[in-house]
Formats: C-alpha cells, sequence, structure tokens
C-alpha cells in the first residue's frame, strides 16, 4: 500500500526487465493469433456466411415481407397463429426480426436455392439458426440478403442471441424444411 511515498519517486525510469519482454512479446503474438483466427475462420469456417447488404427503410421492409406473406402463406403454425410461408424455389423470401419474435415461419424446399432477405424493424437482433449454429446480426434501415441452399430435411429453430429486452429469450421462429416438389 502507498501510504508513504515511493523511496525511489522516479519509479518509471528503470530498464525494462527481460521477463516483461518476453510477456509482452507473448501477449502481442497471442493477439496476433486471436486477430488472425478472424480472417482464417471467415475462408474455412462454416459459420460466416458470405453476405450482401443494403440499406432498407423498415417501413419498405414491413411492405415486402407482409406481401410475400401473404402471396406464399400455406397455412398457420398451431397455437401461434403465424403464417407459415412456402415459397417457391429460387423464389426472394423475407424474414423478419422484431420484438419479440421471427416472422413468418418459412417451409423450404431441400436441394434448393432462395433468396434470403432478413431485416429488423425495431432494434438490434441477432438471428441464431439451430442447430446448425449460423449467426448473423439483424440491425434495422439493413437488409442482409444471403443465398441459402438447404442441405438437411427437418425443423429447425430460430434464436435471438443480441440481448434486445424484456422478452428477448422468447424470440423464437422456425424454419421447415421439406423434400422439394419435381420441377
Ligand atoms: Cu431479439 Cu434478443
Amino acid at each position: 500500500m502507498a501510504v508513504t511515498p515511493p523511496v525511489q519517486r522516479i519509479w518509471w525510469k528503470e530498464p525494462i526487465e527481460r521477463v516483461e519482454l518476453v510477456w509482452t512479446a507473448l501477449a502481442f503474438l497471442w493477439g496476433l493469433a486471436m486477430f488472425s483466427t478472424m480472417i482464417v475462420w471467415h475462408v474455412v469456417g462454416k459459420q460466416n456466411l458470405a453476405n450482401e447488404a443494403y440499406r432498407i427503410s423498415p417501413q419498405t421492409f414491413i411492405a415486402r415481407a407482409d406481401a410475400f406473406a401473404e402471396k406464399y402463406k400455406v397455412r398457420e403454425e398451431a397455437n401461434t397463429g403465424v403464417p407459415v410461408v412456402r415459397p417457391p424455389a429460387g423464389a426472394d423470401i423475407y424474414l423478419l426480426g422484431r420484438l419479440w419474435e421471427w416472422w413468418p415461419v418459412l417451409e423450404l424446399e431441400k436441394g434448393r436455392t432462395y433468396r434470403l432477405h432478413l431485416s429488423s424493424i425495431d432494434w438490434q437482433h441477432g438471428f441464431s439458426l439451430l442447430p446448425v449454429n449460423i449467426n448473423i446480426q439483424v440491425h434495422p434501415g439493413y437488409e442482409h440478403v444471403i443465398t441459402i441452399t438447404p442441405d438437411q430435411l427437418g425443423q429447425f429453430g430460430i434464436v435471438c442471441n443480441e440481448y434486445c429486452g424484456i422478452g428477448h429469450h422468447q424470440m423464437t421462429g422456425k424454419i421447415y424444411v421439406v423434400e422439394p416438389k419435381p420441377q
């Protein structure tokens, strides 16, 4: 405890110890290694999707998502009444994040390619696709456009992984991947 002044007032004018230099160098190299994983992982990892991003107003995105859901709705999800939307292969598809749901439920065909438009209309949310662990930050005012080709059948959950308020833990969504219709 520094109750009394240090004996040597100019305490910082000491030569650097060799061990300090070694630790500083190690920490720097480790920092570089951690930094390089971001670049390497973008290339070899499967979590970071290549995407395009565009500015879009929340009103425009709502209008497009509504029109999309109305056009391709096939049924309603039991209990929740959320529309289940089954677009044709190759379509532009919309998924909207808001307090506190991912809307609508999508039904996609395995092996077919879609252009997924993803945005938020109110707040920052985190799109996290389970169990495949694809994660995308979702901001109002921007849409991510991702070219996707589902390669597994089944039911996939979407959760929000960016804290967005009292209902954050209930902010879920769903994607069904089904057998393709013959084309
Ligand atoms: Cu949306 Cu957390």
